[in-house]
């Protein structure tokens, strides 16, 4: 296949537009109205497993909801879960009030209860909701919110996929406690297994008991067709509460153009996708022949091939599809140090610059740190308006983290000691096992308020590795 050709002008031509200011939009702006209703959802993905599931809408994941950007989005959440929740919506530049949080901008919405989200969804781009209480988003309280750009190339297919897993119940509370048996199933010569001595004890992994793409595992999963000559885009997210995702399309290479929702400096063509939690990619592909190829997360679980969907062209959606091995051997995949590519400057710090430490995660302890304290006596962030704030993560674990900033934008400007060229906007990053370092910029120009700044995976979130950022003036 021809490199990229297809993509205009590189990533230049998708950037160049400035957007009109908020208030501009806002006041032409229509109005998208969604009712959101949680609920217990059986789910079944696989035969005879019958999980206890909760979903939006009577679906795991919820609806894929769409605005265009400009648009203003009410979106009214009535909760039957039977037990507390709040929508959380991720990436999202809002009000604060908005943001979801339980416990740091609004109570948790009671049994019975509804409460009605508004909002101006900011920045363009795949963006996601979620639970943010308790075990909410593990029973599957999560979908996918795309707010269309009306700057971006425009694609001849689109698919929003949402790779989520099923929990076995009670190992996320053994995980939390640090003595979960659940293995890893990264996929063979990953850098999360290489990470690993070869006599760790885990303790702190969930284990998974089925793999899925959209609610459905292969082959249940929908087919995606695609014709000859097409330039296809796939929007991805890692719905998984603990695990990053490789992500191959056989046969093809992708082109990755936005990372979380955000458009890359510069396009990235790679052979698969790493998607760690929470993260989302968007890459495209040319179908040049006809044929039926296996879009796949990576595993050296047996279930892996369960989280897989037919790619395929009229006329062969029954011919028996082409796949990837499970390994990352030879495998170049997505890194931020490619993305951004390698600069000279080690970045300045900013006015406001934090050193962060994560640590925890000893066998048996259910304590996961920052500078060596949990949430919420971890060093809080405060800012005023318009602070240029810089934090550098060092990880002192034996596990990646992907730390999750609420409210905001940031650019990752350093990975392991090695400024990039080209900082990647992002608003959740995986910080390296094994004291890895990660380096955030931004500014602090979002609403004011109290934003939370976590780990995305869940058991580290609630075993304490979260802090927050805090508008003083
Ligand atoms: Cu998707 Cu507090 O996060
Ligand atoms: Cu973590």
């Amino acid at each position: 296949m021809q490199r990229s050709t297809f993509l205009r002008a590189g990533g230049g031509a998708m950037i160049v537009a400035a957007l009109p200011p908020l208030t501009e939009r806002a006041l032409g702006a229509e109005l998208v109205q969604y009712t959101l209703t949680a609920a217990p959802v059986p789910f079944s993905p696989v035969p005879g497993l019958n999980f206890a599931g909760l979903g939006y809408n009577g679906s795991i994941p919820g609806p894929l909801l769409r605005v265009v950007y400009g648009q203003r989005l009410r979106a009214k959440f009535v909760n039957n879960t039977g037990q507390g929740s709040t929508i959380h919506w991720h990436g999202m530049i809002l009000p604060n009030k908005m943001d979801g949080a339980e416990g740091v901008t609004q109570p948790a919405v009671p049994p019975g209860g509804s409460f009605v989200y508004e909002f101006s969804p900011e920045p363009p781009g795949t963006r996601w909701y979620h639970d943010h209480v308790s075990d909410g988003m593990l029973r599957g309280l999560f979908g996918m919110i795309v707010v269309e750009d009306p700057r971006d190339q425009k694609a001849d297919a689109e698919f929003a996929l949402v790779f989520h897993d099923v929990p076995k119940p009670g190992s996320a509370r053994a995980a939390m406690m640090g003595v979960s048996t659940a293995p890893m199933v990264d996929p063979p010569a990953s850098p999360e297994l290489r990470e690993m001595a070869p006599d760790d004890k885990m303790g702190d992994e969930i284990a998974f008991i089925a793999h899925c793409i959209n609610g459905a595992s292969y082959p249940n999963t929908k087919r995606l067709p695609v014709k000859v000559g097409q330039h296809v885009r796939l929007r991805i997210l890692n719905a998984n509460p603990t695990q990053t995702r490789y992500v191959r399309l056989a046969g093809h290479r992708l082109i990755v153009t936005h990372s979380d929702g955000n458009p890359l400096p510069k396009p990235l063509e790679v052979d698969a996708l790493r998607v760690g939690v929470a993260e989302r990619y968007d890459a495209w592909f040319e179908v040049s022949e006809p044929g039926s190829w296996l879009l796949q997360g990576l595993s050296s679980d047996p279930l892996g091939y369960e989280q897989a969907a037919v790619v395929h062209t009229p006329g062969m959606e029954n011919a028996s599809p082409l796949s990837s091995p499970q390994s990352l051997e030879g495998v170049d995949y997505f890194t931020y140090a490619k993305a951004g590519g390698a600069g000279s400057a080690v970045p300045a710090k900013g006015a406001k610059h934090y050193d962060f430490t994560l640590g925890g995660g000893q066998y048996g302890s259910s304590r996961w740190t920052i500078n060596g304290k949990t949430y919420p006596n971890t060093p809080r962030i405060d800012v005023r308006r318009n602070d240029l704030v810089t934090v550098r993560f060092t990880n002192k674990t034996d596990m990646d983290h992907p730390m999750h900033l609420h409210g905001h934008v940031f650019e990752v400007t350093e990975v392991d000691g090695v400024a990039l060229a080209r900082p990647l906007p992002k608003d959740t990053s995986l910080v390296r096992a094994n004291e890895g370092t990660l380096s955030w910029r931004f500014r602090a120009d979002s609403p004011p308020g109290r934003w939370l700044l976590h780990c995305h995976n869940a058991i580290h979130m609630m075993d304490g590795m979260m802090t927050d950022v805090v508008y003083t003036t």
